[in-house]
């Protein structure tokens, strides 16, 4: 997800030194976080569409599924409140965890947070897969959600500041490309394990193994050096520094490590900055991006594939089969992002993203409007079922090479140090409070909207596009100190954005 917080894309100088053998176990491990993240959001999806489980845990959910009970519309079969809340609590959940989770990985290190954070994973998976009752299954989910609050915030930091500079913007979107392997290899189980007796405690317990690794790993892996610097541990933190390098003369990294770790100090009130006028683009992007990210309605399709596919009359190997096939094609797509972001820029890949997302969007609600109109009565014959899946995955695809990566990276390197951490816990805070306000809505408003659900969406993908085409600038190559006169000559920022020159020097001032 974000750059790490005190990561600074200008002064991507090239010290010396190799990819270790250390740095990518490291990254490895560290990235199970971004896999755990992207198997919780994948799995439930499956989950809820098994029968077995509906039957344990929501059995009205299954009547209402199986005969309609008291409901004419298809739309609504699923529509019940305590089915959403076991997808929604964990992102509620994550939310309250980041807060914690900042103050912890500032005052004891990334390392005890990751280790934090898989232990949450760890206890919340066993809690899934060993639930007898319906309170173990939320309160699972809580702790799911601890989890990613915790390794949401602390991995991303330890990647970028383990990684040697000229990987690092690769491993920023890298930890995207997890999330994405995660929601497929949920997809993938939950595919296996639909035709087991009970197979949904397989799926839901499985996330203990990547949250073993994490916890483990994490105990044997060092913290980062910048932590150690933070700490007062200079001479661990250079001690660490020609491990992960593997060479002795680290030096010149470790003066910067320290300056950079001075001015953070300098840096006393994030809040406060990023409320004046002159950090006006940065506040608004780092609320409006994560908010919009989610109002693409992606995660309609990450969450409720399955469900979704179940209630257009696919059958339920069908069902799983096509949510397989989504999780594909959201991986390969953000292969695509990682490979293109640098060549075309960041505004290039957010307008063809919008515009793809909007074509297919409303193609599929006039799809279903067609077939199942008012009261959801009707059927796909195979060849249109298809096509349906052909446009969810052109969908997918056009989410998954911009807002998706994208909604991460923007905010991230939009930011300049003075208000990278308040810009961060925002974007964190937005994308989560959205996530669960989607999560606990779709259904409901699956029911109350029908088809027009994707029309709904498509509005925001419209009000979005026009949105970044207006007030985006390309970040492509843009050196962090450079941005406040860049705002100073668009038509709009120029307004709002006052001209102070020593705002645009702040880093030079405070870095060597
Ligand atoms: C979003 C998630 C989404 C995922 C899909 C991420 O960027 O923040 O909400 O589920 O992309 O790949």
């Amino acid at each position: 997800m974000a750059g790490g917080a005190f990561s600074n894309p200008s002064k991507a100088r090239h010290y010396e030194g190799k990819v270790t053998a250390f740095v990518l176990i490291t990254c490895f491990v560290a990235a199970m976080g971004g896999l755990l993240f992207g198997y919780d959001l994948g799995i439930t999806g499956g989950v809820t569409s098994m029968k077995p489980f509906l039957i344990k845990f929501f059995p009205s959910v299954y009547r209402q599924m199986k005969d309609g009970l008291g409901h004419q519309s298809a739309y609504c079969k699923f529509d019940n409140e305590l089915l959403t809340l076991f997808t929604s609590s964990l992102y509620l959940a994550a939310l309250v965890a980041s807060f914690f989770a900042s103050i912890t990985t500032r005052i004891l290190g990334r390392k005890p947070s990751m280790f934090i954070g898989g232990l949450f994973f760890l206890v919340g998976s066993l809690l899934n897969g060993f639930a007898m009752n319906i309170e173990m299954l939320i309160i699972g989910r809580l702790f799911l959600g601890f989890g990613v609050g915790y390794c949401n915030q602390s991995v991303p930091v330890y990647l970028s500041e383990m990684a040697p500079t000229n990987i690092r913007g690769a491993l920023n979107m890298g930890f995207q490309m997890m999330i994405t392997i995660g929601i497929l290899i949920a997809n993938l189980i939950n595919y296996g394990t639909a035709k087991l007796e009970n197979g949904w405690r397989i799926s839901l317990g499985v996330g203990a193994i990547p949250a073993f690794l994490l916890c483990l790993g994490s105990l044997f892996l060092g913290d980062t050096p910048n932590s150690m610097i933070e700490r007062g541990q200079h001479d661990q933190a250079k001690a660490m520094l020609q491990k992960i390098r593997g060479i002795q003369n680290v030096d010149e990294e470790l003066q910067d490590l320290v300056d950079a770790s001075e001015a953070a100090k300098k840096v006393e009130h994030p809040w406060k900055n990023i409320s004046q006028p002159r950090y006006r683009p940065q506040l608004i992007f780092c609320s409006f991006i994560p908010f919009f990210q989610q109002l693409t309605g992606i995660n309609v399709i990450m969450f409720y594939a399955p469900v979704l596919f179940n209630t257009l009359g696919f059958g339920d190997d069908a069902s799983l089969m096509s949510a397989v096939i989504t999780g594909g094609v959201n991986v390969l797509a953000t292969l695509v992002s990682i490979l293109c972001v640098d060549k075309f820029g960041r505004r290039i890949l957010f307008l063809e993203g919008g515009i793809q997302m909007l074509i297919s969007q409303i193609l599929v609600g006039v799809m279903i409007a067609l077939k199942f109109g008012m009261n959801g009565e009707g059927s796909f014959s195979k060849g249109e079922a298809n096509f349906l899946l052909f446009l969810i995955c052109a969908y997918v695809a056009a989410f998954a090479w911009s807002w998706g990566p994208l909604g991460w990276l923007v905010p991230s390197e939009i930011c300049p140090l003075e208000v990278r951490s308040a810009g961060q816990a925002i974007n964190v805070a937005v994308n989560m409070l959205f996530t669960f306000v989607i999560a606990q809505a779709f259904l409901t408003m699956l029911c109350h909207l029908k088809f027009s659900l994707f029309f709904f969406f498509a509005f925001f993908v419209v009000i979005m596009t026009f949105f970044i085409d207006l007030l985006l600038l390309e970040t492509k190559n843009l050196p962090i100190e450079e941005i406040n006169k860049v705002w100073r000559s668009h038509w709009f920022w120029s307004k709002i954005v006052p001209n102070d020159v020593s705002t645009d020097n702040y880093y030079h001032k405070t870095s060597p």
